[in-house]
Parts: structure tokens; sequence; C-alpha cells
């Protein structure tokens, strides 16, 4: 079958699947803290019709694919659908995104079901800020879940703070430096407008080049690391000492739409070609009625052919998407 080639001519071979709206913490540039409009179950795929789905996205050339959510761990038997992605033909590479809070209980039958690259969501080393940005109280949680982890042999595990400017200034280093000494790479991303209550301003964001002079001078140089995969979309550095590195994911200060190579799944079964796509395509009723795997992919084809050339965030007409990121998956 032909690949999902887009008409700027990029080549998609990377899924982002979210599993669940519902999340167990409240990140206030996420959620609000009384968020209550998730979907009902019967809404959310099964993981049949996920199974279904990745299958005809994978004879189409995805080989790529992530899970996320919401949060992802919260959908029962996790385990399950990560084997079942696993023993699909194709899929060379599989990871997770999760906010960490469940993974002292999770991480090993995850480890188990074959999973080994997991992100984990952690903006501060201070339990007091971690509960003033999540409204909760499992900083002791996520920490022991990426060190169970780490016991466990995942690999890479990595570590994703969102940087909202005014407020973690003083977490970008210790984070940085709990990375170095655990050998995990901590991703830096610059704060995007998705947050369902509308409190992205410009002048809200970290930016990339704030938080490298600040690593520089309090750790030491960084060095960007040559032949980089110019469709990763992290800005990746090494400290110039040997010790570790960190990335950046930089949507606001050098976006990376020209290299794209990704399409979304939502939980509730709509495919999205961007994160900030306004138009989606509702792949659940296909799934649901009985259409064959052609029509299927027929519709990832389409999605695929409207994809436009990229986010308009620095655009004055620039508008938000039509969901928040919970309900995208990051
Ligand atoms: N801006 C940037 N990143 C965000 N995330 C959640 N909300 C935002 C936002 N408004 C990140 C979280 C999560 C990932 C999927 O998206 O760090 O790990
Ligand atoms: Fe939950 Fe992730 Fe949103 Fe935080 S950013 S509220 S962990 S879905």
């Amino acid at each position: 079958m032909p690949p999902l080639v887009d008409t700027f001519g990029r080549l998609h071979d990377n899924l982002r699947i979210s599993v669940t709206d519902r999340c167990n913490i409240r990140c206030f540039y996420c959620m609000p803290e009384d968020a209550t409009n998730f979907q009902p179950r019967a809404e959310i795929l099964s993981f049949e019709e996920v199974e279904r789905f990745v299958r005809v996205a994978v004879s189409l050339g995805v080989n790529k694919i992530r899970l996320t959510g919401g949060e992802p761990l919260l959908r029962k038997d996790l385990p399950v659908l990560i084997q079942k992605i696993l023993s699909i033909d194709g899929v060379r590479d599989l990871a997770l995104t999760t906010n960490g809070v469940l993974l002292p209980k999770l991480a090993q039958p995850l480890f188990d079901a074959g999973l080994r690259r997991i992100n984990v969501h952690l903006d501060t080393l201070r339990p007091e800020r971690f509960r003033q940005i999540t409204r909760r109280d499992d900083f002791d949680n996520v920490v022991e879940g990426i060190e169970l982890c780490r016991s466990l042999g995942y690999g890479p595990i990595k570590i994703n703070a969102v940087a909202v400017k005014n407020l973690v200034e003083d977490d970008i280093v210790p984070l940085a430096r709990f990375g170095r000494e655990r050998g995990i790479e901590v991703r830096y991303i610059e704060f995007m407008p998705l947050d369902s209550q509308g409190l992205w301003q410009r002048d809200k964001v970290l930016l990339m080049d704030d938080m490298l002079a600040m690593l520089a001078r309090e750790i030491c140089p960084l060095e960007p690391i040559p032949n980089q995969d110019p469709r990763a979309p992290a800005t990746e550095f090494r400290f110039a000492d040997g010790i570790g590195g960190v990335g950046f994911i930089a949507s606001v200060s050098k976006p990376f739409c020209l290299n794209c190579n990704r399409i979304r799944l939502t939980a509730d079964g709509h495919l999205r070609y961007c994160l900030f796509a306004i138009e989606e395509m509702n792949v659940k009723d296909l799934l649901r009625s009985g259409a064959g795997d052609e029509e299927i992919a027929d519709l990832i084809r389409a999605n695929v052919r409207a994809k436009w050339i990229g986010h308009e965030i620095n655009t004055k007409g620039f508008v938000p998407p039509p969901r928040p990121m919970y309900a995208i998956g990051g």
C-alpha cells in the first residue's frame, strides 16, 4: 500500500493513541480543577477497536506508536493492550507517556507485557510546588515510580516538564541534575495553548533559549547533539562534561511542523493530523459499523492528505483546537 505522504511531502509513520481522556491529577495547564465532562465509557474505543485500527495503520507504513491519555494508566488492563500492539508485525517501537502516579503499582506488569520506553511527566522536585501545579499530593508516587522503572530495566526513561514562565524557573536546574544523576533525559516542553481554561499567553512561555542559558550557567555548557533525527520533535543537547543531556520541545519558539510525522487517534475514536487541528475525522463510526479495512485505510489517507502545513500559534489568527490537551493526548 502507498505510504502516508501528505501534500507537503511529509511521511507519516508515527501514531499517538490516547486511551482515555480521564486523569487522576489536575495540572492547571491542562485541566480545570473540577473537570467532569469526560467521555462516557461507551464512546471510548475498546482494545479490540484500537488493535484493529493499529493493524490498518501499520499496513500503511506506521511503525512507531505512543500511548497517551489523559492518564493512560487509568485504563484498566493496559498491559493487555501493550501486548496486543507489540504482537502486530511491523510495530517497531512502542512507548508510553504517563504522569507516573500509578507506576509504583503498574511498572512491573507493563514491563512484563513488553513495554520498555516510558516518558514520565514531572515538572518539579518540590512536593509543595507539585501540589500547586497538579492540585494533588502524588509527588512521592511519581518519584517512586521513576525509580522503580529504573530498577526494572526500562530504557530510555524520559521526564517531560512543562515550562511555564514565572513559575518553574527554580525547577529547571534541579530537574536536569536529577536526570543527569540517573541517566534520564529531561525534556522541557514550552507551555502550549492547549489548556482548557484559556490561561495561555505568549509571555507565560518559558523559552528554550532561556532554559539553555540557565542550565549552561548553573551546571555546565551544553552542546547540540550532532546528526539528530530531523523528524524527532525534541532538540537535544548534551552537557559538555559528558554527563547526560536534556531535550526541548520548543513548539512555540522553534516549531517543528515541517518535519512532523505524526497522526493522532483520540480516545473516542477521532483522527487528528495535528495537536492543534481544528477538524478531525470520525473513525469510531467506521469501526463500529462493520466497515472493511480498506475504508479505514482510506480515512487515514484522507486525514493525512488534509494535513495543514503547521500550527499557527505564532500568528495573530491562531484559533485554539476545540479539545483541550487531555482530550487530544499530547
Ligand atoms: N503545554 C505543553 N505541554 C503540555 N502537556 C500538557 N499540557 C500542556 C500544555 N498546555 C504535556 C504534559 C504531558 C504531555 C503529553 O503534554 O507534560 O506529559
Ligand atoms: Fe493529567 Fe497529563 Fe493533563 Fe496533567 S497534563 S492533568 S497529568 S492529562
